[in-house]
């Protein structure tokens, strides 16, 4: 669209609904402000969200609902306009026998993107080098203490946790893709991607989704986290980091897997790079972050909810499709990554990048089975220990009293990642680059094992 041109719309003939989900169409997108117009049949809504800088109006053309604005609840009527500052949590629903009509206005995003940000990677070098400035908020090398400055709902079992430093300061600097290793109340230690703009250095947001067969972790974070709650995080870390040359990007989201992928999207949009989401879950009432990913760019959001689609999603035309050269990210159960990983046998390794956060169910090298028995040696103490066929390197190491710390004890997390001096690893973690595998110089203690008669940790 030609910004520099008087431009003209008819509302009345932008109406168009859709049963499945409300119907959004761009309309203005300038500099100054961006708008468009929704259409909601009965019942149907926008999830709870908030902007963080932009001020927001919205217009009701027609028809009757309620919003949500903070803690307080609104009849929406035909002719009133409403407006919601930025930072203001905002939601809304269709009355049950009207529809409704609505000409959202805007402001701009966070200042800086879409072609005006920074240039190409230099926060993101800034972050790698360590050259941002940044207000010591540290307990120790790599750890935080962080308190608990926000709770939302997100989509259904689906919450927003936003995390800031005691008094405001400055945050350590992070990449899209990076993620928090929280130290929880009840003593597990779990790892949330953080979704939040790499270029927020006040706050890390994280999207935490209420496992169905929670450990503790997410059920956890569900019922007790509160604001005000202190916890104890490391530094971010990025084991899923974005490749910053590629020319354009498929994202394929599975599920809470959407919390590094959005980030990652934030950076794409501020930089001007091509992108496209496939979004799948379950059912549309579980898409978190739904309302943010339309506001960058809805035209390249494709949601797969297997409720409405009636099947599962499918990645086989997606990857048929990409051109080489395009980059592949992909986060979500470990089914789907089976999935992607199939239909994107074809093309360079290099490409296709993967983010676990469950193992396979049909984990090759499950423990205990059917393994030989090695010796690992620990090069500081000279100590020399058996790792027995059915037990893992960490349940020797804990049993022998030398602390290493762990989180999903599936070799998805990276938690556990310990130096590896000599010997032949037997790699079966999801985490570790196949680079990384070929360079031997850590392994997973909790599900790798040894090809070699002994390995030597560095521990
Ligand atoms: S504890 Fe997560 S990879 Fe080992």
């Amino acid at each position: 669209m030609d910004t520099q041109l008087m431009q003209q719309f008819v509302l009345n003939d932008l109406i168009e609904y859709d049963p499945k989900l409300r119907m959004r169409k761009p309309l203005f997108k300038v500099p100054a402000f961006v708008s468009e117009i929704v259409c909601y049949e009965p019942g149907q809504v926008t999830a709870t969200h908030h902007h963080p800088v932009q001020d927001e109006i919205w217009v009701v053309l027609e028809g009757y609902g309620e919003i949500t604005i903070g803690e307080e609840k609104h009849a929406v009527v035909p002719s009133s306009m409403i407006y919601i500052p930025a930072g203001i949590r905002h939601g809304l629903v269709a009355a049950p026998d009207s529809r409704l009509v609505l000409l959202f206005i805007k402001t701009p995003g966070i200042p800086g993107a879409a072609g005006h940000g920074p240039s190409e990677g230099s926060a993101l070098s800034q972050a790698a080098n360590g050259t941002s400035s940044t207000t010591p908020v540290a307990l120790a090398a790599g750890q935080l203490q962080l308190e608990v400055t926000d709770v939302q709902a997100e989509a259904r079992d689906v919450i927003q946790v936003e995390l800031r430093a005691p008094g405001g300061a400055e945050l350590p600097a992070f990449e899209p893709g990076a993620h928090l290793a929280i130290d929880l109340p009840n003593g597990l230690h779990r790892h949330y991607s953080i979704s939040s703009d790499w270029r927020e250095r006040s706050r890390y947001v994280i999207g935490v989704a209420r496992a169905a067969q929670s450990r503790g972790g997410s059920l956890f974070i569900h019922q007790h986290l509160r604001r005000g709650t202190m916890l104890r995080t490391s530094s971010p870390r990025n084991g899923f980091p974005l490749n910053t040359t590629a020319k354009q990007y498929l994202f394929l989201a599975g599920g809470i897997g959407i919390t590094p992928i959005l980030a990652m999207i934030r950076w794409c949009q501020a930089n001007g790079r091509p992108w496209r989401l496939v979004y799948a879950v379950r059912s549309a009432q579980r898409a978190a972050f739904l309302e943010t990913l339309h506001d960058m760019d809805g035209q390249f959001v494709h949601l797969h909810a297997d409720d409405l689609a009636g099947c599962y999603f499918d990645p086989t035309p997606w990857l048929a499709q990409a051109p080489q050269g395009e980059h592949v990210y992909c986060c979500g159960p470990a089914a789907m990554m089976e999935t992607v990983k199939a239909a994107a046998s074809h093309r360079d390794p290099n490409t296709v990048h993967f983010e676990y956060f469950a193992a396979p169910t049909n984990d090759m090298n499950p423990l205990p089975g059917n393994e030989k028995t090695f010796m690992i040696e620990l090069r500081k103490s000279g100590r020399t220990l058996e790792v027995p066929r059915d037990k893992s390197v960490l349940d020797i190491l804990e049993a022998n009293g030398i602390p290493v710390v762990s989180s999903c004890r599936e070799g998805t997390c990276r938690t556990c990642e310990t130096g590896v001096c000599e010997g032949a690893i037997d790699h079966r973690d999801y985490c570790l680059t196949p680079q990384e595998q070929q360079d031997g110089r850590s392994m997973m203690v909790c599900v790798s094992r040894a090809k070699s008669e002994r390995l030597v940790l560095d521990l």
